[in-house]
């Protein structure tokens, strides 16, 4: 009877204190430059100690489409970025070439789009961290499978997640979005129903998110 009421205790206590998004951009510890994308291997771990990333002055041609090769990072399937900011001075921000984590990762200026996502099926996980400025987009789903966002913040965007309308194959894809706090936006989410992009099995969950909804649109 005590144990019980313990652990459900415990329970309560964990729900409580469960984190939610920080608001708050952090302080960079430092600069680095890369003359190219950096590449992480497959599932390697990398941890940037809250330094600034980017790619050097000019780097951003706003909504000029660019290619993987204007990202900061190109993480290899089962990757890991963490603790890393990516500065004003980028394209293509991060790109996933399968599934990946990213934790703890701030964009301070969103240029073209912040994060690309290739994965074919499987999850990617974005948890923590943040994205400012983005006139468009934040993350751009373009392969398929589950994207979970946690405890994320964005700020002065276009959208948090597309599913890409006019990729050349299309995929079922899913979004979570858990904890996410969102302040000036357009859309939260933008799908397109014409390339079976869904909503199903409650694959979305908005949760203390402000008050935009799921979009159906069909292009771009
Ligand atoms: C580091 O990058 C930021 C953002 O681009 C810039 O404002 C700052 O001047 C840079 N600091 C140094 C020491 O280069
Ligand atoms: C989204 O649009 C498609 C057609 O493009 C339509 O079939 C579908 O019912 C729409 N879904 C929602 C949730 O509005
Ligand atoms: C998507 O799913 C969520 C959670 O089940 C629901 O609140 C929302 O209304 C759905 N949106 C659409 C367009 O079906």
């Amino acid at each position: 009877m005590f144990g019980t009421c313990t652990i459900l205790l415990l329970f309560f206590l964990i729900d409580t204190i469960s984190t939610a998004a920080v608001t708050t951009f952090p302080r960079a510890t430092g600069n680095v430059t890369y003359t190219n994308a950096r590449v992480l291997a497959q599932n390697e771990i990398f941890d940037g100690a809250m330094r600034r990333f980017d790619r050097g002055r000019g780097a951003c041609k706003q909504q000029v489409e660019g290619g993987k090769a204007d990202a900061v990072f190109i993480l290899e399937n089962g990757a890991t970025l963490r603790n890393v900011i990516i500065g004003p001075d980028q394209a293509e921000g991060v790109h996933c070439q399968g599934s990946c984590n990213i934790i703890n990762v701030w964009w301070e200026d969103v240029c073209e789009d912040a994060l690309t996502i290739r994965q074919i099926s499987g999850t990617t996980r974005i948890t923590g961290g943040g994205a400012k400025g983005a006139q468009d987009k934040v993350i751009q789903h373009n392969g398929g499978g589950t994207i979970i966002v946690t405890d994320f913040y964005v700020q002065d965007f276009g959208k948090l997640w597309r599913s890409c309308g006019n990729c050349g194959t299309q995929y079922p894809r899913h979004l979570q979005l858990n904890g996410v706090i969102a302040k000036n936006g357009k859309v939260l989410a933008g799908g397109n129903g014409n390339y079976n992009v869904d909503n199903q099995s409650k694959a979305i969950q908005l949760t203390g998110v402000a008050s935009m909804l799921l979009g159906n649109q069909s292009s771009s």
